[in-house]
């Protein structure tokens, strides 16, 4: 990834000054990079609120993406979807566009602010996985009163986030990893990050990698985080485990966060737009400054990365000028600009209470583009699952199933309801809902099921009852390619 440089040798970047307090942190973080001698140019564009409201469904000008693939780095302030307008945020039309699928969260610990944990030099980084998992926004209601969501992991954009996570490890001069999964309940798609993580664990083995239980995680973040340097996950898990991890050194207000894609950046706060303090001088612009410095260093600004760095930690650490949210007891709280001003005159200083890093350019992970990542020598389809929407009781339907499947090459084998088998009656007490699974194997062990057969039989499951989707049950080289029902032999 190359940055945009202007005919007067300076770097391009898109900035979107956003909603609320976006603005005002947004000019008190240009202020700052300019009184550094940050070698950039600004493009100012419109995302958010404004844009909904003339119209544009996506939240995002089209100028703003036009700007946005010329310069490839963006600064960006929080964006509101207000009420009434566009189904998706301005946000996720950013993600989703440009591709940034690597979520980088630090949580670093930061003097004069208090918190249970100071003291005990907290430096993490969370790596979320930004793009797949349950954000993927696949959902579907089969009946009135059953949602569901699909979870989407694949190997592709597993490892390519975890490839991020180690590069970043080496560029930060980190020594371990942590990859946070659910694995042992979900063993295709965490497992599948989980064995990604384990692959691509061989070729960094300057690195050490460890694999912990995402709630075994999130007891030790709150027990012992010191005990962390790097931890990767999936963007569910890293959702959840990045706002704790913000949350053990001062909370959103301090935690920056940059968006990266092989081709662009975003670099934002990650807290929101604070209606309730817009346009009152009161923003604490930390967080987006720090964001700047995520950026810097992105586009190799190393100096001056520590320079505003060092200018922010030395001011809360001097502790006299401090906004409203962080001022201690007693002490005035100080406008967004005086705080600014504040910095402004630090710059040049070193702090005393940071923790440092040797740094080095980030290498971004070159991931093959072709859709079939993975590839099996042979596939074969084992059976077939028929989801149905009924409200007959399992013995009947599944009665009903096996009268159907009469005469045919398959035969049903189970029917399952949430993902308990409940036909043949097991023991338990299954509450059921009105969506069902049935499960049909090939009558001759081993056999292969055609679509000529499937199709058959989902035409005679058609005539009596209401199908609502069929789903292969597949195996890749002799490997499956499905799970089985809570109490499936
Ligand atoms: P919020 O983060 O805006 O505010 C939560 C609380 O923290 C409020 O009391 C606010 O005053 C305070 N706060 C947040 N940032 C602060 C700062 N820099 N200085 C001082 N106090 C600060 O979260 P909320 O209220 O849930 O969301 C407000 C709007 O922001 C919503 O429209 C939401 O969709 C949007 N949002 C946008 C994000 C983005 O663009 N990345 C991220 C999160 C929310």
């Amino acid at each position: 990834m190359k940055a945009h440089i202007t005919e007067s040798g300076k770097k391009l970047v898109t900035v979107i000054p956003g909603d609320g307090i976006g603005p005002e942190c947004m000019d008190s973080a240009l202020k700052i990079l300019e009184a550094a001698g940050a070698p950039l140019e600004f493009e100012r564009c419109l995302a958010g609120a404004e844009v909904f409201k003339a119209g544009n469904a996506t939240g995002v000008a089209d100028a703003t993406i036009e700007s946005i693939k010329k310069t490839r780095v963006v600064l960006k302030a929080p964006l509101e979807t207000p009420v009434g307008y566009g189904e998706k945020s301005a946000n996720v039309t950013l993600r989703k566009l440009f591709e940034t699928y690597g979520n980088i969260r630090p949580a670093r610990e930061l003097p004069g602010i208090e918190t249970p944990y100071r003291g005990r030099g907290l430096d993490i980084l969370v790596v979320r996985e930004n793009v797949e998992d349950l954000y993927a926004g696949i959902e579907y209601m089969p009946t009135p009163g059953v949602a569901q969501g699909i979870k989407l992991i694949t190997r592709k954009g597993s490892e390519k986030i975890i490839r991020l996570a180690f590069e970043l490890a080496r560029s930060e001069g980190r020594k371990t990893i942590h990859c946070a999964t659910k694995a042992n309940i979900m063993k295709l798609t965490e497992g599948m990050f989980k064995r990604t993580f384990e692959d691509v664990a061989k070729e960094y083995t300057d690195i050490e990698a460890k694999h912990i239980i995402v709630d075994n995680c999130a007891h030790m973040l709150a027990k012992s985080p010191e005990m962390f340097d790097v931890i990767v996950t999936t963007n569910m898990n890293g959702d959840i485990l990045s706002d704790l991890t913000s949350g053990l050194v001062g909370g959103l207000g301090f935690a920056p966060s940059a968006n990266l894609g092989s081709e662009i950046a975003i670099f934002e706060a990650v807290h929101g737009s604070a209606p309730d303090i817009a346009g009152q001088g009161k923003a604490n612009p930390t967080a987006l400054i720090l964001s700047t410095v995520l950026m810097l260093r992105h586009l190799d600004e190393f100096e001056i990365a520590d320079k505003i760095e060092n200018a922010v930690v030395h001011t809360l650490e001097k502790g006299i000028v401090l906004t409203g949210d962080i001022a201690p007891k007693g002490l005035k709280p100080s406008s967004t600009s005086e705080f600014t001003d504040a910095i402004i005159e630090n710059l040049g200083e070193t702090a005393e209470e940071m923790i440092r890093r040797e740094r080095k350019p980030l290498k971004l992970p070159n991931v093959s583009t072709d859709p079939v990542m993975v590839s099996a020598e042979s596939k074969r389809t084992v059976g077939v699952d028929i989801h149905l929407d009924s409200d007959a009781s399992p013995a009947t339907l599944g009665a009903e199933m096996e009268a159907v499947a009469e005469g045919s090459s398959l035969k049903l084998k189970n029917i399952s309801n949430r993902g308990a088998q409940v036909f043949p009656l097991k023991e338990g007490f299954t509450d059921c809902v009105d969506q069902w699974r049935c499960r049909f194997m090939p009558r001759a062990a081993g056999a292969v099921v055609s679509d000529e057969e499937i199709l058959s039989l989902l035409a005679k499951i058609a005539v009596g009852h209401r199908w609502l989707n069929i789903e292969k049950l597949n195996e890749f080289d002799g490997s499956l390619g499905y799970t089985k029902a809570q109490g499936e032999e």
